[in-house]
């Protein structure tokens, strides 16, 4: 596997053979044919440069969750290449916004944004607007696009991401809106360059989609059903990463407990943390999300004996209900949660919890509200993630009666977030005047001379230092527990 630089040394190749008309046209195999388009994209956003006689700015806008921000740092490396200058502005020349539709307020606040955008694109003529994943996943939200938001420029899904300088292309060359959706299979196209927003740190997929159908989720029907990336292919990206310097990763996927099961050589998630861990100059591995009911003794075995992998754990429990449980389709109850976190406990006592709630599923009754509220206080999570139940039109559970009223729901949720701060205030404490490790990760921007670090728990840090420090892993004493975060100092050990 190549490294993001040899990467862009092959797009410059690439150009150069464009240039001398020993390419004509573009190549039929992946990646080439990408890269032609970016060569392509290149002479065109220079064209565009010169014209304006000032550099172009590009913007993502990334909703979501990891996976997202992933793919936006493969956009973004995309982008990068072709001669954008990156920005936080809106108000930019180019504008992508990377889309969630788990909940109905993302998707609100998207078309709120887009309204804003249509003003700043009449006064700026050659403002490209770009709308992409899984809310692009569903019908009707296309349909609205092409409808009311005329100046959208290009709209893509998730599963076709890897093409998306050759879409652009296609808007510059076609005066007319692109769109290119696709319904399922995704192709995974290794080296394609990227932008990474962290340079210690990364994430890495290793699986994409979903085949659990909880009945109030949206994700299985915009990012198709499960599929794992060979695990030659994901090492190969991990020791290229650690030769780029990354010293901490993230395994990414919908529910990576049931990674592998579908391979041609099946192989399990505790296995490929295994593989993982040999990778020399890793020094973290954290991994997202876990499904309780798949989650292995094997796996839990694995991180006890692990030095490498982060003593914490995200697993989502979204009710403490057991017959609201069964309700959600997630093949687990209440007792079984517990008996877990009580393994999981045991094996690893210093491990940190954290879980995604949802309060107000439909027909959730005070009793069972109750149940959660008493998983919470049993769990002592580090952080939970509390949502309001949100209906997704197209999932069972959004036609089920017994919808609970709002009033309701948000006295509940109120009442589970006071009950989450307070336990994690009492666990952020277990560590104070303890010294741990922290990696840096950017100077603090509000505590002048102080920088901010990670700790192993995923808690941050806040500590006297300076930028020489960003990228490394530092023993911080962590004099004083602030709910969730520490105030530190570091110690030379
Ligand atoms: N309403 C509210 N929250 C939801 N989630 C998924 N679907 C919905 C929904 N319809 C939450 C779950 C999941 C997290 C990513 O989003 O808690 O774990
Ligand atoms: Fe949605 Fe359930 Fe799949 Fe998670 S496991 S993505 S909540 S269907």
């Amino acid at each position: 596997m190549n490294s993001n630089a040899q990467i862009i040394e092959k797009i410059r190749e690439m150009e150069k053979l464009i240039a001398s008309g020993a390419i004509l046209d573009a190549p039929d195999n992946e990646p080439e044919r990408q890269y032609y388009f970016m060569a392509k994209l290149k002479e065109y956003v220079a064209g565009v440069k010169e014209r304006l006689g000032r550099a172009l700015y590009a913007c993502t806008k990334t909703f979501g969750c990891q996976m997202n921000a992933r793919d936006s740092e493969k956009l973004e490396g995309i982008l990068k290449v072709i001669g954008y200058e990156t920005t936080e502005s809106e108000k930019a020349d180019f504008v992508i916004y990377n889309t969630c539709t788990v909940r109905e307020n993302a998707n609100l606040k998207v078309y709120g944004h887009l309204g804003l955008l249509s003003n700043y694109k009449k006064k700026n003529p050659d403002m490209m607007i770009c709308m992409c994943g899984c809310m692009m996943q569903e019908e009707h939200v296309v349909e609205k696009i092409k409808k009311s938001y005329r100046f959208v420029d290009l709209v893509f899904g998730t599963h076709n991401i890897y093409k998306f300088a050759e879409l652009l292309y296609d808007r510059v060359s076609q005066n007319s809106m692109i769109i290119d959706i696709w319904k399922d299979t995704d192709r995974v196209v290794e080296e394609l360059p990227i932008e990474r927003k962290f340079s210690f740190k990364s994430g890495v997929n290793i699986m994409f989609g979903c085949n659990n159908f909880c009945s109030y989720c949206i994700v299985p029907y915009v990012r198709g059903r499960e599929r794992s990336r060979e695990p030659e292919d994901i090492i190969a990206e991990i020791k290229k990463l650690a030769e780029d310097g990354v010293v901490e990763i993230m395994l990414l996927g919908q529910n990576v407990n049931s990674y592998g099961k579908n391979l041609e050589n099946p192989m399990t998630f505790a296995q490929l943390l295994k593989e993982v861990e040999k990778i020399d100059g890793i020094e973290r591995i954290r991994f997202m999300t876990s499904h309780p009911k798949d989650l292995s003794d094997e796996l839990i075995e694995v991180m006890a004996a692990s030095k490498k992998i982060c003593r914490q754990l995200h697993l989502p429990v979204q009710s403490g209900s057991s017959r609201i449980l069964k309700i959600m389709n997630r093949h687990y109850d209440k007792e079984h949660y517990l008996k877990l976190v009580e393994k999981i406990k045991k094996a690893m006592p210093d491990i940190s919890l954290s879980t995604d709630i949802i309060v107000g599923f439909p027909g959730e009754t005070e009793e069972d509200f109750e149940d959660t509220m008493d998983v919470v206080r049993k769990v002592k999570y580090d952080s939970a993630f509390t949502f309001i139940y949100s209906k997704r039109s197209g999932t069972p559970a959004a036609a089920m009666e017994e919808q609970i009223p709002e009033e309701v729901v948000k006295e509940r949720f109120d009442r589970l977030l006071a009950e989450v701060q307070s336990g994690a205030n009492e666990r952020t404490a277990r560590f104070e005047g303890q010294v741990k490790k922290a990696l840096v990760e950017d100077v603090n921007t509000q505590l002048e001379g102080y920088v901010t670090g990670r700790l192993e728990s995923s808690m941050v840090v806040h500590f006297p230092g300076d930028s020489s420090l960003i990228g490394k892993i530092v023993d911080v004493e962590l004099t004083e527990a602030k709910g969730f975060y520490f105030i530190g100092k570091q110690r030379e050990i």
